[in-house]
């Protein structure tokens, strides 16, 4: 298991098929197996799967940018649009606010985020390629409403998934001893 958390790389060229049905539900077992104060499971995942849900993810990302920018022109609404279809999935991963007196929102965060990892570390383990993007859309608060999130809540990622279209890249390994140091 070691060598391939080690090993794991993203990949951002994703095509059909999407992680299926089984493997799934495995990514988010290990999603949910994040560590988590206080045991307040401040996840959500929504995911978006097919050409249907896409189409309605990108016009979720078209009227969030809108709404800042009333004034972009139809080469930028197209991109906006074609955003989600880099992947046949792809799954938001939101911290929920719980507002717990001991547990600030910062760690509800940070647990979503080891939630990801785990989801990406499990999307590579059963061969399928993950991409975790954020990008100004992630901080828009115009994206919440559609998504059916409060205020409050954090958009920690968008986690486009899918089989690689390419060969995985290699990368090196960064030198322990420049990170690590004896306290
Ligand atoms: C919170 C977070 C947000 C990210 N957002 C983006 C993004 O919007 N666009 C992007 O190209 N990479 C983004 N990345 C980086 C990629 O997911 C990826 O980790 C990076 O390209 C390094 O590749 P590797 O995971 O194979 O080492 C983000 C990573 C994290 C942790």
């Amino acid at each position: 298991m070691i060598e391939s958390i080690i090993n794991r790389v993203s990949c951002g060229r994703l095509e059909a098929p999407a992680p299926s049905e089984e493997h799934l539900e495995l990514m988010f077992k290990a999603a949910l197996r994040a560590p988590d104060h206080k045991g307040l499971k401040p996840w959500e995942y929504i995911v978006f799967e097919g050409e249907e849900a896409l189409n309605r993810f990108g016009d979720y990302m078209l009227q969030a940018s809108l709404k800042d920018n009333p004034e972009l022109d139809e080469a930028a609404q197209e991109k906006l649009k074609k955003k989600p279809h880099r992947a046949p999935m792809v799954v938001v991963a939101v911290a929920k606010a719980n507002n717990h007196p001991k547990v600030p929102h910062i760690e509800e965060v940070l647990s979503t985020g080891a939630g990801v990892q785990n989801l990406i570390l499990g999307a590579y383990d059963l061969g399928y390629g993950a991409y975790w993007r954020t990008g100004s859309l992630a901080f828009n608060d115009h994206m919440k409403a559609p998504l059916g999130l409060d205020y409050e809540d954090t958009i920690v990622g968008f986690i486009y998934l899918g089989t690689p279209s390419v060969e995985l890249k290699t990368k090196p390994i960064p030198e322990v001893e420049n990170f690590v140091r004896k306290g």
